[in-house]
């Protein structure tokens, strides 16, 4: 998920962030070349490389909270130090918050302290804004806690190319190489058949390796990953924040832009489809265009809303669209085209369940998913989903809580770093018929949705993913105590 490509940034930002990163890089390696423990080592790299718009955010934050918080947990000098995208708003990022969370609330009595760090893909002063007030402040919290690199499990949360040695600028994980901590995970996944032989190597450079599905332990041990170094550790959702009990709708017309259809009439928006993905070909927008206009017209009283945001592209997504339907050289129907609305705002974290509050049913066609974080967020706000049966989703997709969309034809990956790869290819026919399955069975799709939400509590909720995590991290902390006895 989320391959930052610096190369394809605003060219003014990335040139900014491109010359304080080796100034920053500079400093650091003067510093550490003269410090002596490595204690003082990893504070030095965390001032340099944060002394940033970002960090003076949270600086000017109110701090008499946070030195109080958690006082009891520090009696333990072992520590997590959770390095991830923290700062940004993609899925890596959303995942590193599902699991420090998910332990700070749920571990009864943590045998180990949590430290975070932001690395791996740049900050969103924007992102940063839209956390809710306690998250801000945890993370400061769990930013100033310090631990010794002799007593730290690290944890690389994100792409293999952010770990030491990165391969972009970014604070490297772990921070001073292989050698200075106890243990060191790396947390990723991918979306295509295969990981690609760099990152394999990066795998296999961690002690461990920690992927979301079993999809992903049987592709990366396929591709050359040790076997005994990769653990399935599934995603949290926060199914306490994301519970469609405690929401009313968000206003759709009044966030979303009409970019097809003739506009709402007086029976209101009927029937809405959601669909949450950022504008790339992997998320297979455009096999939910092509399916949702073959299938409907201005008559069926239904509507799409996209939320997207741009992807390493421009962000006029009404032109893109208009644009991508002339292409089709679809027949108009005489009733007009259904209503497609794009939502390219920045909706904040803390207005995501109203949004989906809002809908009748999400549906995402992706040709590869990580782990699909609108997916199970929507589930857990017991929407009925239509989602595409590989990859990532397979973990959690079952003909009881959702509308699998089958695949049955695979397709290569045509542009970017994996091309060549394989992943889904989802079929429009078979999509055309879920979509408007679940339209005309409402009672059906019900059953499902509050299915959908049910099996999310069971099985992916904060406590009960919290224990799998402190039990491998335990476990790890068990094996090296064991040794150094
Ligand atoms: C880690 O290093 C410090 C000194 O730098 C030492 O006091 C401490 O005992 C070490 N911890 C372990 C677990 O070796
Ligand atoms: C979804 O995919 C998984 C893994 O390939 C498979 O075991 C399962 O039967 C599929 N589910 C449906 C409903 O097709």
């Amino acid at each position: 998920m989320d391959q930052p490509d610096r190369s394809k940034r605003p060219w003014r930002f990335s040139t900014f962030v491109y010359i304080s990163s080796i100034l920053c890089l500079l400093l650091a390696i003067f510093l550490l070349n003269f410090t002596t423990t490595d204690l003082y080592k990893i504070q030095t790299l965390r001032f340099t490389f944060t002394a940033n718009r970002i960090y003076s955010y949270l600086q000017s934050l109110p701090k008499s909270k946070s030195e109080t918080l958690n006082p009891e947990s520090s009696s333990s000098s072992h520590c997590v130090l959770w390095m991830a995208p923290f700062l940004s708003s993609g899925g890596y990022s959303s995942e590193a918050w599902s699991y420090i969370l998910s332990l700070h609330h749920h571990l009864k009595n943590p045998k180990f302290r949590i430290t975070i760090e932001h690395h791996g893909d740049l900050e969103s002063v924007e992102f940063w804004n839209g956390l809710a007030k306690e998250t801000k402040e945890l993370a400061i919290e769990m930013y100033k806690t310090q631990c010794r690199p002799n007593e730290t499990i690290v944890v690389c949360h994100s792409e293999p190319g952010a770990w030491y040695p990165p391969l972009f600028e970014t604070l490297p994980c772990p921070p001073t190489g292989y050698d200075d901590f106890l243990s060191v995970i790396g947390r990723t996944m991918f979306e295509t058949d295969r990981v690609n032989q760099e990152h394999v190597e990066r795998c296999n450079q961690m002690d461990h390796v920690w992927v979301p599905s079993e999809f992903h332990v049987s592709s990366f041990v396929q591709s050359g990953v040790d076997s005994s170094k990769v653990v399935k550790i599934v995603q949290p959702i926060d199914v306490d924040f994301f519970d469609p009990s405690k929401y009313k709708p968000l206003d759709l017309l009044e966030v979303g832009d009409l970019v097809l259809g003739s506009g709402v009439g007086k029976l209101g928006l009927g029937f809405v489809f959601l669909s949450v993905f950022k504008w790339e070909q992997r998320k297979g927008w455009d096999v939910l265009l092509k399916a949702y206009l073959r299938e409907f017209s201005g008559n069926d009283n239904v509507a799409l809303f996209l939320l997207t945001n741009a992807y390493h592209s421009d962000s006029d997504f009404g032109n893109k669209i208009v644009d991508f339907v002339e292409e089709l050289n679809l027949d108009e129907p005489e009733d007009g085209y259904p209503l497609v609305y794009v939502i390219d705002k920045h909706i904040a974290q803390v207005d995501l369940p109203r949004l989906y509050k809002a809908a009748d049913a999400f549906v995402l066609p992706t040709r590869g998913e990580g782990w699909g974080r609108p997916i199970v967020e929507a589930m857990a706000m017991s929407l009925p989903v239509i989602a595409t049966n590989w990859s990532g989703p397979t973990e959690y997709l079952t003909e009881e809580n959702s509308y699998p969309l089958v695949v049955d034809e695979m397709s290569e990956v045509q542009e970017g770093p994996f091309e060549g790869h394989q992943w889904a290819e989802p079929s429009v026919d078979k999509l055309r018929v879920l979509m408007r399955h679940v339209m005309s069975k409402p009672d059906e799709a019900k059953v499902k949705g509050n299915r959908g939400r049910d099996d999310m509590v069971k099985n992916f909720a904060p406590e009960v993913v919290a224990k799998v995590v402190a039990d491998q991290i335990e476990r790890i902390f068990d094996e090296k105590m064991k040794n150094m006895t």
